[in-house]
């Protein structure tokens, strides 16, 4: 519909620019005509840079046939007055009260509209944060540290229920405390917040129900209201396994370089070894067996021979030989090294038994390297041992991972907690005769294998080592 306004003011502008910024569906105006005797008034102004008719007198719209509207905004009753009576009968005329009047109501219902969008988008953060199954756990606290929401992510860990946190301190909740966390191993966030009013960030470390230690990284948002802080948002994520492969990449890169360091120096003192072994062989030859010299040869040769079982074992830790892998049942490898340490283990008196798995799939390994790994535990085991104790090997598939498990169980001494964390290192040992490369080997072969190895172990109580082992179909040798 063509509309004509009268009063080129400020809301002749306004409503000038509205109506080029919206679209409208059920009533579509087009302005067309202006009216003011101030022809510099800024309504006036705009519509005729825009090239519509403007006049200082709206009695010419009155001429036009073109107008089904006219809206007085002058603000003037006797004008609105004046246009009802000229105004030709199918012409509808607004006055500035009317116009006025929808003008408020319009702009309440857009302000509640923006308030209820940006509520509604509170809400929804909210819900997402409190609600949904985000990874972190979420909890809002108070200043008087009691938890006023938890979201479901952090209820599941805790095994409690909603109503079980809400009104009770965060610190009892999460730390089973009965004051608030302090200290340098343990600083509260929400006192960091509450004293700098700016988000804060610490990692606190937790023990879970078996004493492993969990950690936590714990961002803190302060929540305001007027300047004022009334309470915060902590959102924690355990970032235990980042730390630990932080742990592991450390422990790979340390053992490379013991790796290529020993690598370097085996193969330097490989060759001498040689020209020793051989140079004392040919000369034992050239001597009569009763001589003294004879049995002196004989001790260079055997020292040089062990020297060479030691480089070699320090070159395999180096992972110098690569694995030439075949299609393997790995029971036949368990049943073969029992063989070979049943006897040394009936000399200490202990049983060494075995529970195989009868469905066991075939896998592709290096026999000698896993021959190896499986001679290394057993002998650790045996050592570990007193006479009496037992030894079990057994395997078995985890259809779930597709790994196949070795598991190595002995009745042992234990390996202490402290221990744990160091026996794979090379050149670590307790043992006086001892190299310490055992489970360094281990560990390098199992894991050139794509396979695992994990330990527990109980003080006095015994060990028990567990191998696992991808199961692999059809690969090629030396993959
Ligand atoms: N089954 C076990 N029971 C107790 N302790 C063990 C066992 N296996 C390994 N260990 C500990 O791990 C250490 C490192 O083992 P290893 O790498 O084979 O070196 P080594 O046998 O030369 O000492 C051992 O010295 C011992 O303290
Ligand atoms: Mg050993």
């Amino acid at each position: 519909m063509n509309v004509a306004i009268v009063g080129g003011g400020s809301r002749c502008l306004y409503l000038l620019n509205f109506i080029e910024q919206h679209t409208f569906q059920v009533f579509v105006p087009k302005i067309v005509a202006v009216a003011d005797t101030d022809p510099n008034a800024v309504g006036f102004v705009k519509a005729k840079n825009q090239g519509l008719f403007v006049t200082e007198d709206y009695n010419d719209f009155f001429d036009r046939e073109d107008i089904g509207l006219i809206i007085e905004l002058a603000g003037n009753l006797d004008i609105y007055n004046d246009i009802i009576g000229k105004k030709g009968k199918t012409v509808r005329a607004i006055a500035h009260t009317t116009a006025l009047f929808f003008w408020e109501i319009a702009r309440i219902a857009r302000k509640e509209q923006d308030a209820n969008l940006k509520l509604n988008e509170a809400k929804t953060l909210y819900d997402v944060m409190i609600n949904e199954l985000i990874e972190e756990d979420v909890m809002v606290i108070g200043t008087d540290y009691r938890i006023t929401d938890v979201n479901d992510t952090m209820l599941n860990k805790l095994g409690l229920k909603r109503e079980e946190t809400i009104g009770h301190f965060c610190y009892e909740i999460t730390h089973h405390r009965d004051t608030p966390c302090s200290g340098e191993k343990h600083p509260c966030p929400l006192v960091q917040s509450l004293k700098t009013h700016k988000p804060s960030k610490t990692t606190h470390i937790h023990l879970d129900k078996n004493g492993n230690e969990l950690y936590y990284s714990i961002s803190c948002y302060p929540i305001k209201k007027k300047g004022e802080v009334t309470g915060v948002i902590e959102i924690s994520s355990d970032i235990t396994k980042d730390i630990k492969r932080q742990k592991n990449m450390m422990q790979q890169e340390k053992l490379m370089s013991i790796g290529r360091l020993s690598a370097g120096i085996a193969h330097e003192i490989n060759n001498p070894l040689t020209t020793i072994m051989t140079s004392s062989m040919l000369l034992q030859e050239d001597t009569d067996p009763d001589d003294p010299i004879y049995s002196e040869l004989e001790t260079i040769s055997k020292e040089a021979l062990r020297c060479r079982t030691i480089v070699k074992s320090l070159l395999d830790f180096a992972r110098q030989s690569r694995p030439v892998k075949k299609s393997l049942n790995l029971n036949q490898i368990v049943m073969d090294t029992l063989f070979l340490v049943q006897k040394q283990a009936g000399f200490n008196d202990i049983k060494i038994t075995s529970n195989l798995s009868s469905n066991l799939p075939m896998t592709y390994v290096d026999k000698d390297q896993i021959q190896q790994t499986l001679i290394n535990l057993a002998l650790n085991a045996i050592e570990a041992t007193d006479p009496g104790g037992n030894i079990i090997f057994s395997t078995k598939i985890n259809p779930k991972t597709d790994m196949i498990h070795i598991d190595i169980i002995d009745t042992g001494c234990g390996i202490s907690k402290e221990n744990l964390d160091k026996i794979f290192d090379p050149f670590f040992t307790t043992r006086e005769t001892g190299t310490g490369l055992g489970l360094a080997i281990t560990h390098g072969i199992i894991e050139q294998h794509g396979g695992k190895i994990k330990v527990d172990s109980t003080i006095g109580k015994g060990t028990h080592f567990t191998i696992m082992m991808p199961v692999r179909h059809g690969e090629k040798n030396g993959e």
